[in-house]
């Protein structure tokens, strides 16, 4: 039985990947914060309790601020595979925290390659690299494309890449930079935009609300479904080298589109419900993220099935049902 050690198993790749990996039969163990109220609602369904023999998916407190706690972490569970998923991932609350983002995105994947170098496992290593990184260059992008981040939260994210990248040329240690465009999915965080837009879309159907206030609507992004991006994350840990790996759709789609092909779909017109906030904005944002995957699609056999139209009637759907309508 393969074990793996998941970071960041609390978000929304984290508990679509703990579903891929122990249907494959792998004993998945997650590291969670420590919070004062449950952080764990995305991995409920998985919950096996402890006294369990046959206990598959194991927790762990940590915190990637944590250096000789990710060293014990690494040493008690001796893993096959490392997925480190964990971050502070908002882009726009990097412009406020930018140092904690440092901090956690950046200093957080050191900490745990050091970890795992300091223990001394043999172990495949998958770094949660961004689109973001690409930030100011222009698309389409690919893995030979020049990074320009826009952002803390890019800047930290490209630290972590070359960390990766150097692990692997200084230590040869199996590392992997999966490069991912945005993926979305009705477990999304509520404040990144797809959600935030599909859940207003139907609620404002349902009569519970009436705006929905957003920033930028003319950003492009290339928008993809997060269950079928963590098959990428594994398929790219079982290839013969470590590597860096696109998964991306390659579609382009505004913010406006987005917002339509949601409030299509439940028959309201967007228009008499979105609001300018400005607050939404960024200091420098990213204009356009179109990705090129033609390499994962090459070398791993992987190619994005959803496309966003698609993908923003999945999450429409699962918001309207969380609102008790079904479809
Ligand atoms: P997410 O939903 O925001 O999940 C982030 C995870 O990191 C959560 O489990 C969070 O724990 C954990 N975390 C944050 N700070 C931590 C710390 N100091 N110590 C330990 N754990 C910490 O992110 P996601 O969308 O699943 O993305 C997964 C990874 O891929 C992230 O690194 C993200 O930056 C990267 N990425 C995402 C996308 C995308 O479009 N989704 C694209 C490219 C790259 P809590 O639940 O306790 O907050
Ligand atoms: N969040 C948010 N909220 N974004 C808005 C809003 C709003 O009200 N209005 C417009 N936008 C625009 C942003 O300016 C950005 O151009 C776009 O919508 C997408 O924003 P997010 O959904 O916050 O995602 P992101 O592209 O900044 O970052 C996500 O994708 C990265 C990969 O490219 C995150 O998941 C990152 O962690 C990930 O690395």
């Amino acid at each position: 039985m393969k074990r793996a050690l998941i970071t960041g198993i609390t978000g929304q790749d984290g508990s679509y990947l703990t579903e891929l990996l122990l249907g494959k039969g792998y004993e998945v163990h997650g590291v969670i914060r420590r919070s004062s109220t449950f952080n764990t609602g995305r991995i409920e369904h998985l919950y096996q309790d402890p006294h369990e023999p046959e206990q598959r998916l194991v927790l762990h407190y940590g915190d990637l601020t944590d250096s000789s706690r990710l060293v014990t972490l690494i040493e008690k569970v001796r893993p096959d595979e490392v997925y480190h998923l964990a971050a502070q991932s908002h882009v726009r609350v990097s412009f406020d925290e930018p140092e904690f983002t440092g901090n956690t995105t950046g200093l957080g994947t050191a900490r745990l390659l050091e970890a795992i170098r300091m223990v001394g496992i043999d172990t495949r290593y998958y770094q949660a690299s961004s689109s973001e990184m690409f930030g100011a260059t222009p698309p389409p992008q690919s893995e030979v494309t020049p990074f320009y981040p826009r952002s803390p939260y890019g800047a930290a994210k490209l630290y972590g890449y070359w960390m990766a990248r150097n692990y692997r040329e200084a230590h040869g240690l199996f590392a992997v930079n999966g490069i991912l465009f945005n993926h979305e999915s009705p477990r999304r965080g509520e404040t990144f935009v797809t959600r935030k837009i599909a859940r207003a879309a139907a609620r404002i159907a349902q009569g519970k609300e009436d705006f929905v206030y957003l920033g930028n609507l003319d950003a492009v992004r290339d928008w993809g479904f997060a269950p079928e991006y963590v098959e990428g994350m594994w398929r790219m840990l079982q290839a013969d080298a470590g590597d860096d790996y696109v998964l991306a759709t390659g579609t382009a789609t505004t913010v406006r589109e987005w917002v339509r092909y949601c409030f299509e779909h439940v028959n309201a017109d967007w228009e008499k419900h979105v609001r300018f906030d400005e607050g939404y904005l960024r200091p420098t944002e990213v204009d356009a993220l179109i990705g090129d995957a033609s390499k994962a699609e090459r070398e791993l056999g992987w190619k994005a099935q959803t496309m966003p139209e698609q993908l923003a009637h999945i999450m429409v759907d699962a918001e309207l049902q969380d609102v008790g309508v079904s479809r």
